[in-house]
């Protein structure tokens, strides 16, 4: 995929993505180091949700044949990333590797189909991102744990790890509000409730969010 096709998704989809520079994370962690992740407010995760969309999410649009819509499409993979960070939100835990787990869970679907070996099928693919500029934002332990969540997420029930528990579960919200909710496919609180919430409220979820997105901006563009 070219980068003018993945910029226009990325604006169709949530405006100027530039508002808030990718390297704004390193301010962004260290002005909320000593704070719960589950406590962070509207401003932090709007911030970790661009870096997901300017960072991680155009990475993996760059090498990976997904389709951009379909059920595993990269509109998918942008649904899957605005739930991990709900998730590693809620355990208290960083929400940085989850959202590069959401980026490269499908990056190896040829096809919207069954496919168990997409997930050993990205490892490669993972691999090779981290050993460049990627690798820069996590730690080996972390590329570590993000690998195995992608390899094993086509496969696993549940999981303990904190960015398999996200990614699995944000990957099985997403699929739940189009194919049905089994709980026993979760493995955290928010995942359940969030995959549970009856059709009524699944646009009241995403406007909160967008909502939230477009006062953060409006707020930004006014002090320009
Ligand atoms: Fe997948
Ligand atoms: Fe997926």
């Amino acid at each position: 995929m070219n980068k003018k096709n993945h910029t226009n998704l990325l604006t169709a989809t949530l405006g100027d993505s530039r508002l808030w520079p990718a390297d704004h994370i390193d301010v962004l962690m260290k002005s909320i180091s000593g704070i719960a992740p589950s406590k962070l407010g509207d401003d932090a995760r709007y911030a970790f949700f661009k870096f997901f969309e300017t960072v991680a999410l155009p990475a993996v649009m760059d090498i990976s044949p997904i389709t951009l819509t379909g059920s595993h499409g990269i509109e998918h993979t942008h649904g899957v990333g605005r739930f991990s960070l709900d998730v590693s939100l809620s355990l208290d835990y960083n929400p940085v590797p989850a959202l590069f787990a959401a980026a490269l869970h499908d990056c190896a679907r040829q096809h919207n189909a069954y496919d168990e070996e997409h997930g050993p099928n990205a490892v490669p693919v993972a691999k090779k991102l981290f050993a460049g500029k990627l690798g820069d934002w996590l730690g080996k332990a972390e590329q570590k744990s993000v690998i195995i969540a992608i390899r094993d997420h086509t496969i696993g029930m549940n999981a303990k790890n904190p960015i398999s528990a996200a990614l699995w579960d944000a990957d099985r919200i997403r699929l739940s509000w189009s194919w049905g909710y089994e709980p026993e496919y979760f493995s955290t609180n928010e995942g359940r409730r969030i995959a549970g919430l009856p059709m009524a409220k699944w646009d009241s979820v995403l406007n909160v969010h967008n909502a939230m997105i477009k006062r953060l901006e409006s707020e930004r563009k006014s002090l320009r």
